[in-house]
């Protein structure tokens, strides 16, 4: 039985972890939970304790739990440890080392991954302290999921603060354990697979590598405050880049504009129009593995107005002339010095999507394309998950429903593997 050590920050999410340790319950993971002082105030020990059927853990000094269970050993006892929700302030106290509570001593004692949810105010999570004490986690290789955008708790208060969903972070947690989604197997995972141990050898599948990955829509301008873009969000290209980041390789992210956190641990280039995304990946080469999941608006507008374009009354609405935007994965794949190792592109497609996506490839000069159903039905603009069939020169893999987070990690390991010649 796989063991989580659940670590409750101060945070209004508090209330959350009830939920996901029943959930993780139900899936044969055993949860011990510690809980911060600040933690109490939200949900109680008693409630935490009852969910997760075990002694709750609060104080480092405390004589009778230090003799039943002692902080060195709750530490080592655990295959993961879940920070959740992990507050400003135990970021910061984590990415500094500090010891000075029964939380800190154990995530300074542990040797099992870490996972950290953070989850607090949108001006917190964005101030540029928390931005340095995140990244210097991640360089520690601790892992993050979230925040997600959207309502605070604090009535009218919105942004990118929000604690990751609790299904979001079974899934992460499954994944980070070995269990779970990818247990019905895509063979090519097994090449090197967290699953079996060797956490050094996956963590490394893309040290020295530099990664470049586009992501998000982009903003087309009409006038100064108009603009044609469309419904990407961003999530695919974003757990693309953080998953590589995990993965040890430096990572170039060139993002649209988007609702949602730069990825920590990645230089981000933040870009409006299709024309600067070009500019910005020209920038970034050479790369070893270059990653087209941006949804590139297909035209812009020939001459923007340069001031607003205003509606007179009668006069007939203004005749937008469109004129085709650069094709960035066809300019960086068919392009001779500087062309990286291995090109991937995305076919967003409505209908015959592996043709289309097959058609894309070639006229592209793409090495795999990423192909996924946006139709209506399949929900996933915007989504959590996909479902996705990868073209390689071998052929064609269908993958199995995902979580977008899932997607990324197995398709980085499977371009890890490309590089080093581990497969096909
Ligand atoms: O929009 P389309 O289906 O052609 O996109 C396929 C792939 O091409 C995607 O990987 C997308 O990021 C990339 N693309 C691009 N520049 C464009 C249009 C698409 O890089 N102007």
């Amino acid at each position: 039985m796989k063991r989580v050590l659940l670590i409750i920050g101060g945070g209004i999410a508090a209330y959350k972890c009830l939920d996901l340790i029943r959930r993780l319950g139900e899936r044969g993971i055993a949860v011990r939970c510690v809980m911060t002082k600040a933690a109490q105030a939200f949900v109680t020990p008693l409630a935490v304790g009852a969910v997760s059927n075990a002694r709750v853990a609060t104080d480092l000094l405390d004589l009778e739990g230090e003799r039943e269970i002692g902080h060195i050993r709750l530490a080592r006892d655990a295959d993961l440890v879940v920070v959740a929700p992990a507050t400003a302030d135990l970021l910061a106290r984590m990415a500094q080392g500090h010891a000075d509570d029964l939380a800190t001593a154990v995530l300074l004692a542990t040797r099992a991954p870490v996972l950290v949810a953070p989850a607090m105010n949108p001006a917190m999570w964005s101030h540029r302290a928390t931005r340095r004490n995140v990244a210097l986690l991640a360089a520690d290789s601790v892992h993050v999921i979230g925040p997600n955008a959207g309502e605070m708790a604090e009535k009218g208060e919105a942004g990118v603060g929000r604690m990751a969903e609790v299904a979001e972070l079974v899934a992460r947690i499954e994944t980070l354990l070995g269990a779970g989604a990818r247990e019905g197997g895509f063979g090519f995972l097994a090449v090197s697979d967290t699953r079996t141990a060797r956490p050094a050898a996956c963590s490394l599948l893309l040290a020295g590598r530099h990664v470049l990955v586009t992501s998000g829509p982009t903003h087309e301008p009409i006038d100064p405050v108009r603009y044609i873009a469309n419904r990407s969000s961003g999530k695919q290209g974003h757990a693309i880049a953080a998953a590589a980041h995990r993965l040890g390789a430096r990572v170039t992210l060139v993002s649209g504009p988007v609702e949602i956190a730069d990825p920590a641990g990645v230089e981000v280039r933040h870009v409006e129009t299709a024309r600067e995304m070009l500019a910005a990946v020209e920038a970034a080469l050479p790369a070893d593995v270059a990653i087209f999941a941006a949804a590139v608006a297909d035209w812009r507008v020939a001459a923007p107005g340069n001031g607003k374009i205003k509606k007179a009354a009668g006069a007939p609405p203004p005749a937008l002339e469109l004129v085709e935007n650069p094709d960035i994965l066809r300019a960086i794949a068919k392009r001779g010095p500087r062309r990286p190792t291995l090109v991937i592109g995305f076919a967003a497609e409505t209908q015959d999507v592996v043709a289309q996506a097959a058609a894309k490839r070639k006229a592209k000069g793409a090495d795999w394309i990423v192909a996924n159903d946006v139709s209506e039905a399949s929900g996933v603009f915007g989504a959590d998950r996909n479902r996705v069939h990868v073209l390689t020169a071998d052929g064609v893999e269908d993958w199995p429903d995902l979580d977008k987070s899932e997607v990324a990690d197995a398709l980085l390991r499977r371009a890890g593997a490309f590089l080093s010649r581990d497969t096909v």
